[in-house]
């Protein structure tokens, strides 16, 4: 039996409005993609995860990333709905958090410029190595900037709606690999989509996730 460690959203899990218009991102994002994928998938991935969970009282007082991270204790009627479902809301979250407006040309600072020229080289080569990783990733799925358990970043992808809370690694930034993200503007072109994403980050609050975490767990050193 799980017990609830931590405090924060819980069921019935809601759709949290989005900090700017649905047109704030264009031209990179479209305002109709935007639309759809904010009020239809996303809600969508919350309406079917609190329909999986509804009949399991004892599971209303956990957060998403609990669920997720146990999921393997979870009745095994549910088990893959909150797999799919509830990774599909946590990664959305990530993602929206993460977008803002206005941001082109602006690049990492801070902490986490630092940590980006210590495990990749540079802002460019990371970049070059984001892209591919999102382009050459088969089929639906999602793009990753996160933080491993030596506290190091490292670029990887993974399918569908696989989180990686069980690898104890740490989202920083995220970009959504599923054709309903990016078809309505850039149809197959997934490269152009994937470059534009570049214009849209707000990299002050992907430096404070990572700057919270050196703050809480051991950091390697970021510089040689
Ligand atoms: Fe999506």
């Amino acid at each position: 039996m799980i017990s609830q460690t931590e405090n924060s959203l819980t069921y019935p899990f809601s759709l949290a409005p989005l900090a700017f218009a649905y047109d704030a991102l264009e031209p990179c994002i479209d305002a109709a993609t935007m639309q759809i994928h904010h009020e239809k998938h996303h809600q969508a991935y919350i309406t079917n995860l609190n329909a999986a969970l509804k009949p399991y009282p004892e599971l209303h007082d956990f957060s998403i990333e609990e669920l997720l991270r146990r999921c393997h204790e979870l009745p095994v009627t549910i088990r893959q709905t909150v797999h799919d479902q509830g990774g599909g809301h946590l990664h959305h979250r990530y993602f929206w958090e993460t977008l803002k407006p206005g941001a082109a040309g602006v690049k990492p600072n801070g902490t986490l410029a630092q940590a980006i020229a210590r495990d990749f080289g540079s802002f460019d080569l990371f970049k070059k190595k984001f892209v591919e990783a999102g382009v050459k990733h088969f089929s639906s799925g999602w793009v990753f900037l996160a933080v491993d358990t030596d506290g190091k970043l490292e670029v990887f992808s993974r399918p569908g709606h696989d989180n990686v809370l069980l690898e104890k690694k740490t989202t920083l930034l995220i970009n959504d690999l599923w054709e309903h993200a990016y078809y309505l503007k850039y149809q197959s072109d997934r490269a152009d989509y994937l470059n534009a994403f570049w214009n849209v980050i707000n990299w002050e609050y992907v430096n404070q996730r990572l700057e919270n975490l050196y703050a809480t767990e051991e950091q390697p050193p970021l510089v040689a």
